[in-house]
C-alpha cells in the first residue's frame, strides 16, 4: 500500500453512508487509517423515514476490523450538525465525500413540485450544508478534500430523471467553482459519476451485471480522491465494475460571424455544420480559456 493514500489522523466524513456505495467508501477509508464519521439518516430510497441502524452497523463493522469510526444520524440537509459531530468526536475534519441521495423518478409531465424539492434538498441542499459547514475547518487549516457525487443521468439525461440529472449535474457546477477557491487553501475538489449495484439501482440493472457491479469497485477512486496523493482538482470521473474514465467539455472551434455587419438566422442555418463540426475541437478547462475564440472574434472585425 502506498504511504501517501494512507491517512494517518484525518477525520472523513461519508454522508449516506449506511448502505450502498457509502458504506464501501466509509470501510475503505477506515482500512487506510481515517478516522471516519459514517453519517445516514437511514430512510427508504424514495426518502421517507428515518432509521439509526444502518451508520450503526457500518460502525460496527469498521470497529471490528480495528478501525476508527463513529455513527451520525442527521440529514444531510442539517450539514452543520454532522461537521460538529466530526468536530466533538475527532476535533478536526479534513475530507468529505458527499454521497447521500434519493430518488423520485417520474417523467417530466407527471413530475410533482415535491418529487422536484425533495430531491433538490437531498442532493444539491444537503451537499451544499455539509460542504459549506466543513469549508471554513479547511481553510483554516489549508488542507481538505471534497468529493461529489454526480451520476450519469446528469451528465447524458435518462428518461424518467429530470430532478435527479438536474441535481446531479448540479454538484458538479458546484464541484468546478468550489475548486477555483478552493485551490489556494489546498482544498482540492473532484466528482464522480459512479455505478454501482445498491438497493437503488437494484432492478433497474440486470441481475447478474448487478451482482457484478460491486460497489467496492467504485471506493479505490474515492478513497484516492480524497487523499493527500491526489493533486487533481475540478474533475469528473465516471467509475464503476472496476473502470475509471475522466470526463471533460468540449467545444467545436465554432464560426465567428461580422459582430457589427448583423447576421441572421439563415446565415446560422447556413453555418450549421460548421458550428457543430468537433474537428480539432477546444478543450477549455476555465473561463477565460472559454471565452477566447469569442475574444478573438470581436479583434478579428475590430475597427
Ligand atoms: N448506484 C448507482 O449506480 C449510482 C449511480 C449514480 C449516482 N449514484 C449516487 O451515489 C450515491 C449513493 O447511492 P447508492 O447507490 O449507494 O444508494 P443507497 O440508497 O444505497 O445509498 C444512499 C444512502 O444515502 C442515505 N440518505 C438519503 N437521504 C439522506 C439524508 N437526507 N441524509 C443522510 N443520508 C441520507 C440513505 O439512507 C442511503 O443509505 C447517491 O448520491 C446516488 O445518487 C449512484
Amino acid at each position: 500500500m502506498p504511504e501517501a493514500v494512507r491517512f494517518a489522523d484525518r477525520v472523513v466524513i461519508v454522508t449516506g453512508a449506511g448502505g450502498g456505495l457509502g458504506r464501501a467508501h466509509a470501510l475503505l477509508f477506515a482500512k487506510h487509517g481515517a478516522r471516519v464519521v459514517v453519517n445516514d439518516l437511514g430512510g427508504s430510497t424514495h426518502g421517507e423515514g428515518a432509521n439509526a441502524s444502518a451508520a450503526d452497523r457500518v460502525v460496527e463493522e469498521i470497529r471490528a476490523a480495528g478501525g476508527t469510526a463513529v455513527a451520525n444520524h442527521d440529514s444531510v440537509t442539517d450539514g452543520e450538525k454532522i461537521v460538529q459531530h466530526a468536530l466533538d468526536a475527532f476535533g478536526r475534519i479534513d475530507v468529505l465525500v458527499n454521497n447521500a441521495g434519493i430518488l423520485r423518478d417520474k417523467s417530466f409531465h407527471k413530475m410533482e413540485d415535491a418529487d422536484w424539492d425533495l430531491v433538490y434538498k437531498v442532493h444539491v441542499e444537503g451537499a451544499y450544508k455539509v460542504t459549506r459547514a466543513a469549508w471554513p475547518h479547511l481553510r483554516e487549516q489549508g488542507y481538505g478534500r471534497v468529493v461529489f457525487t454526480a451520476s450519469t443521468s446528469g451528465i447524458y439525461g435518462n428518461f424518467g430523471q429530470s430532478n435527479y440529472g438536474m441535481a446531479k449535474l448540479g454538484l458538479y457546477g458546484l464541484t468546478r467553482t468550489l475548486a477555483i477557491e478552493g485551490r489556494k487553501s489546498n482544498i482540492l475538489v473532484n466528482a464522480i459519476a459512479p455505478t454501482g449495484g445498491t438497493r437503488m439501482t437494484e432492478g433497474l440493472i440486470p441481475p447478474q451485471v448487478f451482482e457484478q457491479l460491486k460497489p467496492e469497485l467504485v471506493s479505490p477512486l474515492v478513497v484516492y480522491l480524497g487523499s493527500a496523493a491526489c493533486t487533481d482538482t475540478s474533475g469528473l470521473f465516471e467509475v464503476g465494475g472496476g473502470w475509471i474514465g475522466k470526463v471533460r467539455w468540449e467545444r467545436s472551434l465554432g464560426v465567428g460571424f461580422d459582430p457589427r455587419g448583423g447576421f441572421g438566422p439563415d446565415d446560422v442555418a447556413a453555418h450549421w455544420q460548421q458550428i457543430c463540426d468537433f474537428e480539432g475541437a477546444a478543450h477549455p478547462a476555465d473561463n477565460i480559456e472559454a471565452l477566447k475564440e469569442m475574444m478573438a472574434n470581436l479583434q478579428r472585425f475590430a475597427l
